[in-house]
């Protein structure tokens, strides 16, 4: 509350505003113009009206002030003081309302305008992060906590203070200190993943309102440089593979041109050889054409359907020569009415060459190979992968070779691997066959389970959506 009129204050001021018109009186009385009754009943009038005066004067001024300090502490709110008694002090008391509605119009608005803003910042996909002058993380964006594993409010960031105390991020941050200019680095993370972060430092001159002196703003690159990487590999990949038989095919022409004109046994012997390269040449071609078609669909689901069990045969039938070429016998176990869909017939096929030629080519020689054809049950296990839990099929292809290597397995789909490189490139591999697989099974939302005993053969199993149907 404001002080009120009180005792002193009120006799003070009553005293001076009534002491000039009561000496005149004494005045009055003394020089005798003025009988003594008189001059006493004027006297008493005169008092009387100042501490009216005063009264009034005082109030008015303590519910101004307390009209002031009203809008000081929060306008609007609670009971209005009191209208000040005089109208000169009213008016006064009005203007300061006026003023204090606009003022609190204007907070509200600039508070409005800051929430605004940090719902940007906020909702901005690249991570952001506001450091101190300290160089404490004061506050972190959505995208920055994701990216460092932070809690709401800011708990346990490790990655964060790796980052922070990245020797190339330090030294970023001491240039946009002493330069007064924005600055950028590039530092990668080795834990807990593998992280390429882009980040730019960028002072903040004055400073935010809650300390915030330095803005990061990080981009992060891991995937971008990953595919940069990958796509390096497989040029790298795609020329040395083609280079060794063209070298051959090269080699064999000049030698036909010189040292061994006109012997044609020789030359029926290189021409062989040649055909063979100029082969390996060709299907390295098909399998890279092949890997680029289905990679530009890999996005959009199949629409067809495929029944898997005349596929098989079908597939079986076209391959019968390089069957009996390998002297091979291959058992089949096909349930009927498994419907492959959505799926497109062609690459389904596509796989089942590539796993066969597989179980072919690196089993063994004269051996048998299992075609197996299920129904599949939901959410079942196979190899211990969990199968999806929708109705699909298992399509399964064991050889009884020497088997693959435990550590090769998870590696097997990557472009151009193999266990035993010569020995595959000999057999007439191109390195592609399993990476076409997994890609037509990712593309189909299915699964390939490879399992595998070294000694013992190796099955390959593919999981396709689809639902059993009565014979058709
Ligand atoms: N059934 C199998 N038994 C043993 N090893 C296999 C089998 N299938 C595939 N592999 C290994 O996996 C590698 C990759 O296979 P793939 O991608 O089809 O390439 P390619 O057959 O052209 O060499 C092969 O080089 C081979 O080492
Ligand atoms: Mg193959």
């Amino acid at each position: 509350m404001s002080s009120p009129a009180t005792l002193p204050r009120l006799t003070g001021a009553t005293f001076l505003i009534a002491g000039v018109p009561a000496a005149a009186l004494a005045a009055l009385v003394i020089t005798g113009r003025l009988g003594a009754l008189e001059g006493f009943l004027a006297l008493v009038a005169t008092f009387l009206s100042a501490a009216i005066l005063a009264w009034l004067w005082l109030e008015s001024l303590a519910r101004l002030t307390q009209a002031m300090r009203r809008a000081m502490e929060g306008p609007m709110e609670g009971l209005p003081a009191p209208p000040p008694l005089l109208p000169a002090a009213a008016d006064v008391a009005e203007e300061v309302h006026r003023i204090t509605r606009s003022l609190a119009e204007r907070s509200a608005l600039v508070g409005q305008l800051r929430r605004a803003d940090a719902a940007i910042i906020e909702a901005l996909p690249d991570p952001l992060v506001v450091l101190g002058a300290d160089r404490a993380p004061l506050r972190a964006n959505r995208a920055a906590r994701r990216l460092f594993g932070l809690s709401e409010n800011g708990g346990a960031g490790g990655d964060l203070a790796a980052l922070l105390r990245h020797p190339k991020l330090a030294s970023a941050i001491d240039r946009a200190l002493a330069e007064g200019a924005a600055q950028s680095a590039d530092v990668v993370l080795p834990v807990p993943v593998l992280r390429d972060l882009s980040a730019q430092v960028i002072p903040l001159d004055p400073p935010l309102s809650d300390g915030g002196r330095m803005l990061v703003v990080l981009v992060d690159r891991t995937r971008e440089r990953a595919v940069e990487r990958m796509r390096a590999d497989f040029v790298a990949n795609v020329s040395h593979e083609l280079r060794t038989p063209l070298a051959s095919v090269m080699g064999f022409i000049e030698t036909l041109r010189g040292p061994a004109r006109g012997d044609t046994e020789a030359a029926d012997r290189f021409l062989g050889i040649m055909s063979e390269q100029s082969d390996r040449m060709r299907r390295l071609i098909d399998d890279l054409l092949d890997l680029s078609r289905i990679e530009l669909v890999e996005h959009q689901p199949p629409d067809g359907e495929c029944d898997l069990g005349q596929l098989v045969r079908a597939e079986l039938e076209g391959m019968s020569p390089i069957i009996a070429a390998r002297g091979a016998t291959v058992l089949t176990d096909l349930v009927e009415g498994c419907i492959a869909r959505p799926a497109d017939a062609g690459q389904v096929g596509q796989v089942l060459r590539n796993l066969l030629e597989n179980a072919l080519r690196y089993g063994r020689k004269e051996g048998t190979t299992r075609i197996l054809l299920r129904p599949a049950a939901p959410g079942g296990l196979v190899g211990g992968t969990r199968l999806p839990n929708r109705p699909g099929h298992l399509l399964s292809v064991t050889d009884d070779g020497p088997g693959i290597p435990r550590e090769h397995i998870p590696r097997l789909t990557e472009r151009f691997y193999r266990v035993d490189k010569g020995r595959a490139r000999h057999a007439g591999g191109t390195g592609l066959g399993l990476a076409i697989v997994k890609h037509v099974v990712n593309r189909h939302r299915g699964l390939l389970v490879i399992e595998s005993e070294e000694g013992q053969g190796a099955t390959f199993t593919v999981w396709l959506p689809g639902a059993q149907e009565a014979e058709r």
